[in-house]
């Protein structure tokens, strides 16, 4: 047990991530018409390398023309590894009016990786005068991303989330698997003569959550590919919120309501969170310190289990 404080993530609804490609910009105005919480104009893997000018022009025009509301708007640069990073960033930058919230960092290794980015942004933003700092978002999607979570997540004070993503980092960890997420046929155990199908993606995920909630991020699950697939997604959404996760990246916008509705504490939840602070509540003035709440034990840990569901309640509410 530390005796610091674990910080909280930044205050704002993080359910859905909707994606477009910046190579489609008929899309904009639907995803600025979306339920989506935060919106992700693409720039790298969903544009073709010969499209890149044309989606970075597009993307600068829309961010200062599209209304989007009171969403996060985000756009995702290429990777460090490619020759575009350079020009999105000092276009975004030099272009795009205030109104963008955040870059979004693919393929991130290690803590130098961010701070190469955050130096740039840093001189574009002074150069320009940029008033509202530029927050950043990452995705772990690489062997090297996962091995090095803890030291991106603390690697700039700009950093407000990280992303898990399951297609490249299925292919970096040599994984044999084409599916993007989800449950994976091969990935199975035998009791009895029947098949159980655990969950691949757990150890990443938890490695994620734990590296954001020690640094005060948001931890949010990436795409799920198959999108004809609802309960798929539904139950991989469920179990990326049962280990600490805020949201789910939406690639098609059938999903977004989905991911909303996972990420939302459900009326019972919100209600049963009341009942054990008030069932607290009595036992602080009964002089204990633990209680039984419908027949199991509650005591001063599950206050802050109750306070994880009104906080998110309470954003929502607001
Ligand atoms: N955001 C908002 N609206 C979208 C959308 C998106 N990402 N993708 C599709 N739509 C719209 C379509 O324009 C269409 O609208 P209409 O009913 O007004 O005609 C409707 O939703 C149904 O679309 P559909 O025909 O099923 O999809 P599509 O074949 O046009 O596109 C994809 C399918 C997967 C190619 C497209 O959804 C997409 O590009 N998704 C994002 C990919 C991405 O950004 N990947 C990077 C992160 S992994
Ligand atoms: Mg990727």
């Amino acid at each position: 047990m530390s005796f610091r404080q674990q910080p909280l993530p930044p205050a704002r609804l993080n359910r859905c991530q909707l994606f477009g490609p910046g190579s489609r910009p008929a899309l904009f105005a639907k995803m600025a018409a979306s339920a989506a919480d935060v919106i992700n104009l693409d720039l790298e893997d969903s544009v073709a390398p010969n499209d890149k000018d044309q989606a970075r022009a597009n993307i600068i025009a829309a961010i200062n023309d599209v209304d989007w509301g009171t969403k996060t708007l985000s756009v995702r640069i290429n990777g460090l590894d490619t020759p575009w990073w350079y020009r999105d960033v000092v276009d975004l930058l030099e272009q795009a009016g205030d109104r963008l919230d955040q870059i979004m960092i693919p393929k991130a290794g290690c803590a130098a990786d961010i701070y190469a980015v955050d130096a740039l942004v840093t001189a574009v933003e002074r150069a320009k005068g940029r008033t509202k700092p530029i927050a950043f978002e990452v995705i772990i999607e690489s062997a090297a991303g996962i091995c090095h979570v803890e030291e991106i997540a603390a690697a700039s004070p700009r950093l407000q989330a990280i992303s898990l993503g399951a297609a490249d980092f299925a292919a970096s960890m040599g994984m044999a698997t084409t599916g993007i997420g989800g449950t994976q046929e091969n990935y199975y155990m035998i009791r009895e003569g029947q098949k159980y199908w655990p969950d691949p993606w757990h150890w990443a995920q938890t490695a994620i959550v734990a590296a954001c909630r020690t640094h005060g991020l948001l931890p949010v699950d990436g795409p799920f590919g198959d999108f004809s697939d609802p309960e798929g997604f539904r139950a991989q959404a469920m179990r990326s919120a049962t280990l600490g996760m805020v949201g789910k990246w939406a690639i098609h916008p059938s999903q977004i309501a989905l991911a909303n509705e996972v990420f939302s504490p459900s009326e019972a939840a919100v209600t049963e969170a009341r009942e054990i602070l008030a069932a607290m509540e009595q036992a602080k003035r009964d002089g204990a310190g633990a209680t039984v709440y419908k027949g199991r034990l509650v005591d001063i840990a599950s206050i802050k289990q109750a306070e994880v569901t009104l906080r998110q309640s309470d954003l929502i509410g607001a």
